[in-house]
């Protein structure tokens, strides 16, 4: 529902693109290529689906590029130039609407591009219908609430259920954090006041379910929100039979997300490869907000070797990490395949570090003579096996 205060929100939001958005549109920019690559190998006429639900005005007042900005580049990839993307988008407020389809035009021409101003819940019926039978990529971007639970539920299990034919259904779908904290506030306040049933119902119907308010830890808000994101991606995966990342998004590494965003996929090699991109764009996000560090504190020092240095440091620390999570496991067993075990091999460092950095511990282990497999081939697949 569009209100002045949604619209105000939406002006705001395109005329300075923040280091929040930077993560996000480094996630779709580096995720979408390789979903449509694959998916599109073996679709019907080689047709891919692009479903950007909230699109925006397409580029930033400073001319950034925003989300339809960066599906329209997908008609320059090399790799798809065998593919017929299709890119939807819709957009309900009206002055936006109008710059999404200047920008459109100028970004896409080589792009099957339909946009529709109005509210998303009502183009989802034939949205459903385009979509039949083609890979689909959704990515739901709202402010405050997007979506009840329920309609993407029943959108995930309509379409064909995963086997090695069924056209891929994958989403990218944003939670606002600020949206959790406040309807968390008045759930724990007392009784009474107008408008509080309709405020926690709405939050039910994102949260599918009134879990999220039962089920309250009772801690700090920081610790509230981790739990928050990580039982809907359990909630999520369960009942929309997939599996999922959920990736908390900051301005700053110490400030409070402003958003999460949940990864859906019901491939392993969607998990894989989203591993692979959330590592990198988490870099060019770190890289983000250190330029606006030096912007605000006037720092003269060479921002290259600042960056090249903190990156060393976290590289260090992964490592440390990660071998210790090997050694662990290999103490426990004499051998395990990494896909099994991931999240335990990764640990803390999941979404931050990725193949090159498992590699690398992977072949000290090698040459130290503590493993008898190597570092080399698909590493996900690869089985570690403790020498004996
Ligand atoms: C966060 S912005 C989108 C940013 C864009 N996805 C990007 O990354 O560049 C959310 C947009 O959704 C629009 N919007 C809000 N409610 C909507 C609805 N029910 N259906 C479609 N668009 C909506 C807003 O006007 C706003 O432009």
């Amino acid at each position: 529902m569009e209100t002045p205060e949604s619209a105000e929100r939406t002006q705001a939001f395109f005329q300075q693109r923040q280091a929040a958005a930077v993560l996000k549109h480094a996630i779709l920019k580096r995720y979408l290529p390789p979903f449509a690559a694959k998916t599109g190998s073996t679709s019907i006429d080689n047709r891919v689906a692009i479903v950007d639900g909230y699109a925006g005005a397409g580029r930033y007042d400073d001319g950034a590029p925003g989300s339809p900005a960066i599906i329209a580049d997908l008609s320059h990839a090399p790799a798809l130039r065998s593919k017929t993307i299709e890119a939807y988008f819709v957009e309900s407020h009206r002055p936006t609407y109008a710059r999404l389809m200047q920008n459109l035009q100028n970004d896409a021409p080589d792009l099957h591009w339909t946009a529709w101003q109005g509210e998303l819940e009502n183009h989802l019926p034939e949205l459903i219908k385009l979509t039949q039978n083609v890979p689909l990529f959704l990515f739901l971007d709202p402010f405050g609430h997007g979506l009840a639970f329920d309609t993407i539920q029943d959108l995930f299990l309509e379409r064909p259920t995963p086997n090695p034919y069924a056209p891929a259904t994958e989403a990218l779908i944003r939670i606002d954090a600020s949206a959790i904290w406040r309807t968390r506030g008045v759930a724990r306040r007392p009784t009474g006041y107008y408008g509080r049933e309709a405020t926690l119902h709405r939050m039910d119907q994102t949260a599918g379910g009134t879990w999220w308010r039962d089920d309250d830890p009772g801690t700090p808000t920081a610790d509230y929100l981790e739990w928050f994101a990580s039982e809907l991606l359990h909630h999520t995966c369960q009942e929309y039979r997939c599996w999922g990342w959920s990736v908390d998004v900051r301005q700053r590494p110490d400030r409070l997300p402003v958003y999460y965003l949940l990864f859906l996929t019901r491939h392993r090699d969607g998990m894989d490869t989203f591993g692979e991109v959330l590592s990198k764009s988490m870099e060019e996000w770190r890289r983000s907000v250190l330029e606006i560090e030096y912007q605000e504190s006037l720092l003269a020092d060479d921002i290259n070797d600042e960056y090249a240095r903190r990156e060393e440091m976290l590289a260090a620390e992964w490592h440390d990490q990660l071998r210790e999570n090997i050694l662990a496991l290999l103490d426990e067993k004499p051998s395990f395949q990494i896909r099994q075990e991931l999240s335990r091999v990764m640990g803390n460092a999941a979404g931050l570090a990725r193949s090159m950095h498992l590699r690398a511990v992977l072949k000290e282990l090698y040459l130290e003579g503590i493993t008898q497999s190597d570092s080399k081939g698909d590493i996900y697949a690869k089985r570690v096996i403790r020498a004996v």
